[in-house]
């Protein structure tokens, strides 16, 4: 019998090769198991959309710098996004929306036989100007800045396009000045008041200086206001007394 029991074994393993060979990749599947995805293919992240989602505080352009080396021609490409609906020369007719000759800088609502929404006419009431901010906003997003704007048009998220865009509507019959840099909107400088925490590379408030023209600021992080005598008592520097 001792031949039957050796075949039994190849048998046996033979079979228990064969129950392996069987069980791995279903063992593999149940534990590397992963759902389709719900959109095959790739997610391709464009730059607009990006911007769009963070919605962080960005501060508004220094039109004051960043008009000066704004690109005329990028801003005329990107007005091809308004052409379906808007001319801007001098004289162009209004279409699906008004001609835009010299609306940078005049009132919100410019062109009187262009018939605009309801919506725009309750914004001239609280904003009257396009403005370099007041156009940028409405360029951001349309209906965001103006709820209910007839304009359908979703909006230019990234900053540069809408500066040269901006630029170029300048170029045409705008005669809306170049303000002054704005130190506050300089990448860097001091964060709007909801983050309080300081910028980095930038001072701390008390460093004892004025940022501003570097005189010692008075009283500032112990230093004296007036030369006083080294003998004098560091208390009585400038506070009057009993104050
Ligand atoms: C789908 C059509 C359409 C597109 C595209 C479009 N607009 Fe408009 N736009 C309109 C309409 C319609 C109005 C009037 C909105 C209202 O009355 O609410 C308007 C209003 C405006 C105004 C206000 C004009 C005024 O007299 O106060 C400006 C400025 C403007 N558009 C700029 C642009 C720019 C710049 C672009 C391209 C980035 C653009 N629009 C793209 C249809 C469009």
């Amino acid at each position: 019998m001792s031949g039957d029991l050796k075949l039994n074994k190849i048998f046996g393993a033979a079979l228990a090769t064969a129950l392996v060979i069987i069980a791995v990749p279903q063992v593999a599947g149940a534990i590397y198991h992963r759902e389709a995805p719900e959109k095959m293919g790739y997610f391709v992240d464009a730059p607009e959309e990006a911007a769009a989602g963070a919605e962080a505080p960005e501060l508004a352009p220094d039109w004051g710098t960043v008009l000066l080396t704004a690109d005329l021609a990028a801003g005329e490409a990107a007005f091809a996004r308004c052409q379906a609906c808007h001319t801007v020369a001098s004289g162009g007719a209004d279409g699906i929306g008004p001609n835009l000759y010299g609306v940078l800088g005049g009132p919100v609502m410019h062109r009187p036989g262009f018939a605009y929404s309801d919506a725009m006419s309750t914004h001239k009431a609280e904003a009257p100007t396009w403005g370099y901010d007041e156009m940028d906003q409405f360029l951001t997003a349309p209906a965001r800045y103006v709820p209910g704007t007839k304009m359908s048009f979703a909006g230019l998220r990234d900053t540069p396009t809408r500066v040269n865009l901006i630029a170029y509507l300048r170029s045409q019959g705008s005669s809306l000045a170049v303000p002054a840099p704005d130190p506050t909107r300089q990448p860097g400088a001091a964060a709007p008041a909801e983050s309080a925490a300081p910028v980095e590379g930038e001072a701390p408030a008390a460093t004892g200086a004025d940022s501003a023209t570097g005189a010692p600021v008075v009283g500032a992080a112990g230093q004296p206001t007036t030369t006083t005598s080294p003998t004098a008592p560091p208390a009585a520097t400038s506070e009057p007394p009993g104050n």
